[in-house]
């Protein structure tokens, strides 16, 4: 497998080898503590064993599952926001949707017009939904999920339970809703939270509809397992980078920007930005992630980054191959472009990057992560990477990494705001959970 690498471009010398290798052997009880989990967090670590979530057994499943949606589905909406819907989208975007099924991303916004967007789109279509939800109490996808239900009622009748997928915590209420409305349950494993789940039912499932090998995307992550496993503390790339983080947030840096010349990473990135933003913004410490999607963002951002307050330093994502191509021809309008005649965007957006990594380098230190290809192996070794990195750095940093206390001041105040405590008595109503999950949804 081509594996991804990594190399520090500093060419203001911000930081020294012998900084960084001394940080590195301070840190190296801190990766063995990182590469087998501490018991503190035991019920957060359910994503460090890749097996456990995205071995064989659970691959499988998900296919089958897949397989049954794409047999009869033309479009399968996934409605999640945050960690329950990025990182499956972040893969379908860069890499794209292999027919025959279209996937439509909805519940990670409260605006009528998206929802009235999306709803416009599932017209004279055969729709299956997917609802991703760890705690089912998040307003976005818990109106969402109503305003598809009401549509699929409206289409599909009483058959419409058939069509509907939900990916929740086994005891919750959405898990009794499942069995009383005879929803298809999926289990969002209780041992993740949300941002650390590209590798399991959550990540997986949509992605697999998708018509993406998650076989390879486990295979990818599985290898850079094993190799941060391998990796002694002072040739860790994890570990490696974790300092260098850290170094330059102690040296002033408060913002690290990912930084990529295709496009089709926007998802990754937001993916990336919560995995960092989330986990590390704790205790008033913590990088501010942002990201440069470049070119485009060279032409607002860029004069800051060159030339602004020195304060944000980038990690470059470099996408070696990117599988694309078009020449760019001469068609005998004298437009002052001749110099790039014959030559190719992809060939232009290299030099465009190379020449962008040479001069930001100069003002301030890039991280420079060398992604061979856009493809399924790839986006496993990134999302386990990343994550690695990410409980590493924390740690380093001296904040939880999977805790979110902060998300809840203003669910408080809108919470209140709606009246959500006045709503009726509760949902004991409801009574004790009854039923067999199998009585209704995707059989197999
Ligand atoms: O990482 C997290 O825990 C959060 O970002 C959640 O993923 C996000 O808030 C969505 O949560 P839920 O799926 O419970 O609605």
């Amino acid at each position: 497998m081509k594996e991804i690498s990594m190399d520090l471009i500093d060419g203001s010398s911000w930081l020294t080898p012998e900084e960084i290798t001394g940080k590195m052997e301070e840190y190296a009880s801190y990766l063995d503590e990182v590469k087998y989990g501490e018991e503190q967090y035991e019920e957060n670590l359910g994503w460090l064993d890749v097996n456990e979530w995205a071995g064989e057994k659970w691959i499988t499943y998900y296919q089958k599952l897949a397989a049954d949606v794409r047999k009869n589905a033309d479009v399968f909406v996934v409605i999640g926001i945050g960690g329950s819907n990025q990182a499956a989208r972040a893969v379908v975007e860069a890499i794209g949707e292999t027919g025959p099924v279209t996937i439509i991303w909805a519940g990670n916004s409260i605006s009528a017009d998206s929802i009235r967007n999306v709803l416009q789109e599932l017209k004279g279509k055969s729709v299956y939904i997917n609802l991703i939800a760890k705690n089912f109490e998040t307003l976005e996808p818990g109106i969402g999920f109503r305003a598809l239900r009401s549509f699929m009622k409206k289409e599909y009748g009483e058959e419409y339970a058939k069509r509907v997928i939900c990916t929740g915590t086994e005891g919750s209420h959405l898990d009794m809703l499942c069995k009383m409305n005879g929803f298809h349950f999926l289990p969002f494993p209780l041992n993740i939270g949300g941002r650390f789940t590209a590798l399991s039912p959550v990540g997986l499932f949509p992605m697999a509809v998708a018509g993406i090998d998650i076989e390879a995307i486990a295979a990818g992550a599985q290898c850079m397992r094993q190799r941060l496993l391998k990796e002694s503390a002072s040739e860790s790339m994890a570990l490696k980078y974790a300092v260098i983080r850290n170094l330059l947030y102690q040296k002033g840096f408060g913002m690290e920007m990912l930084s990529y010349f295709e496009p089709r990473y926007f998802r990754f990135a937001k993916w990336w930005m919560q995995l960092f933003g989330e986990s590390e913004g704790k205790d008033n410490k913590g990088l501010y992630p942002l990201f440069g999607n470049f070119s485009e963002d060279l032409h607002s951002i860029g004069q800051f980054l060159q030339d602004g307050s020195n304060i944000i330093f980038e990690t470059f994502l470099d996408i070696q191959n990117t599988g694309a191509s078009y020449v760019l021809h001469n068609d005998n309008v004298d437009d002052l472009f001749d110099y790039l005649d014959g030559k190719d965007f992809d060939e232009i957006n290299r030099a465009a990057f190379e020449a962008t990594i040479t001069a930001h380098s100069k003002k301030f230190p890039c991280v420079k992560i060398s992604v061979p290809a856009v493809d399924e192996e790839t986006f496993g070794q990134l999302f386990y990477f990343f994550e690695f990195v990410c409980y590493l750095s924390a740690k380093i940093l001296g904040v939880n990494p999977f805790d979110q206390p902060g998300v809840e001041a203003y669910k408080q105040h809108m919470f209140q705001a709606l009246g959500k405590n006045r709503q009726r008595k509760q949902a004991n109503s409801y009574g004790t959970a009854v039923g067999d999950r199998s009585a209704g949804g995707i059989s197999f």
